[in-house]
């Protein structure tokens, strides 16, 4: 794994207990963990569960006794690594969003293709799909229960950064981060609505806005906590994503990532209208999916609540009793699971580098559709 921070720990813990939960044809065995800073990733080593620690990520790539690179760096760092990865033989696992351009995704594309000829798998770590409600809600959609999609809504709230005095840390960096909210937590909500839509974004308007264009240098940062120091500097990315979007089912949508909705600090919400019915999802409440059956006579319609927690929901069966409810770092565990079994059958995992390029380009649409603005006449 390279990357021991925020996700570095997520993915760690999934690492450390996939195989204890699920029975799977192949067993995960933490090898070594990268991180640029001797000691610090030598604790991170100690802590996390891995055997080994390195200071620069080419050693893990030339070692003949690991299969498989976990890439947890921010997004200037993917393509380089994931590419050299897969060029020598080893099946990746990158975080989400894949890149911070078009072009590295594609070239990162290019070479999962050719690495998948010769039986090389990779995947993006798009993890939301693998909350068991978010998987449900895809199943419920794809068995036709609520028909013709028309309507997504979809949001993504954070208030991290709603202080001016919140320093400049890498997310802020466009050479870093490629993008801000868009880029961050747009992404995913991309990724989940067309994971359970089963439709594909086509076309996009939208606006992006960077509300605080100054902040101070970071003097000490460790994952989204960090201090101030004294100097300026300028925010490159935006702080706020909206768009409209329609989808090649013949839905549409609309999209809201922001880091300053103040009050709401992890808030994904997305609700689906179908022809007979429609599904709605809370991070807040992950255990459950809300379902409006149109289908049933008018006397009985009404929202129920789900409670995701059965043996025969997705994923549940190797946890708990039915009402015994887990939470966000489950859904980790989950993608580790897919992933696993998928490399040790010949599978592609899902989401494919090519699912992350489509996520990749919507970015890119919406950053570029401020052009289209249209101004309110005076
Ligand atoms: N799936 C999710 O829900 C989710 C959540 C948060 C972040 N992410 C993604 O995960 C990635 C990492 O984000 P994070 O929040 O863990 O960031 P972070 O700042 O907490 O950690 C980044 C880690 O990468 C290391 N690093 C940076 N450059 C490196 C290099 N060249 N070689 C070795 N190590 C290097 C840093 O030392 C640090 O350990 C990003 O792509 C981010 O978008 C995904």
């Amino acid at each position: 794994m390279v990357g021991y921070a925020f996700m570095g720990a997520a993915h760690s813990q999934a690492w450390r207990t996939v195989n204890r939960v699920f029975d799977l044809p192949a067993r995960a065995s933490m090898v070594a963990v990268c991180g640029r800073d001797e000691a610090k990733v030598a604790a991170a080593a100690a802590r996390l569960g891995w055997a080994e620690a390195v200071t620069d990520w080419r050693e893990l790539i030339a070692r003949d006794d690991i299969d498989v690179i976990d890439v947890c760096t921010p997004g200037d760092s993917h393509a380089e690594i994931a590419i050299a990865a897969l060029e020598a033989g080893k099946h990746v696992l990158c975080e989400k969003p894949l890149a911070n351009t078009v072009d590295e995704a594609r070239a990162m594309v290019a070479a999962a293709a050719k690495a998948r000829a010769a039986g090389v798998r990779s995947a993006c770590g798009f993890n939301y799909r693998r909350v068991p409600a978010v998987s449900l809600m895809h199943n419920l959609i794809a068995a036709g229960r609520i028909g013709a999609v028309r309507h997504v809504r979809a949001v993504y709230l954070q208030d991290w950064i709603t202080d001016p005095q919140f320093p400049l840390v890498w997310r802020l960096q466009k050479e870093k981060a490629g993008s801000g909210a868009l880029g961050d937590i747009g992404a995913h909500i991309i990724d989940l609505t067309q994971f359970v839509t089963g439709q594909r974004i086509t076309g996009v308007t939208g606006l992006t806005e960077t509300f605080i264009k100054e902040r101070p240098l970071v003097s000490d940062s460790s994952g989204l906590s960090a201090s101030a120091g004294h100097a300026t500097g300028e925010v490159t990315v935006d702080d706020a994503a909206l768009f409209i979007a329609r989808l090649d089912g013949g839905a549409v949508a609309t999209y809201e990532a922001s880091r300053f909705a103040t009050g709401r600090k992890n808030a994904l919400r997305v609700e689906v209208n179908g022809e007979n019915g429609s599904l709605a999802f809370d991070l807040e409440r992950l255990n459950e999916l809300e379902f409006y059956d149109a289908t049933r006579p008018a006397a009985e319609q009404g929202w129920s609540r789900i409670l995701v927690t059965e043996g025969e929901h997705p994923y549940l069966g190797a946890w708990w009793p039915p009402g015994h409810i887990i939470g966000y770092e489950h859904s980790f565990t989950h993608e580790m699971r897919d992933f696993i079994e998928a490399v040790a059958t010949g599978a592609d995992p899902t989401p494919s580098f090519e699912d992350a390029l489509q996520v990749q380009l919507v970015l890119d649409a919406v950053a570029r559709s401020d052009a289209s603005w249209v101004s309110v006449a005076t």
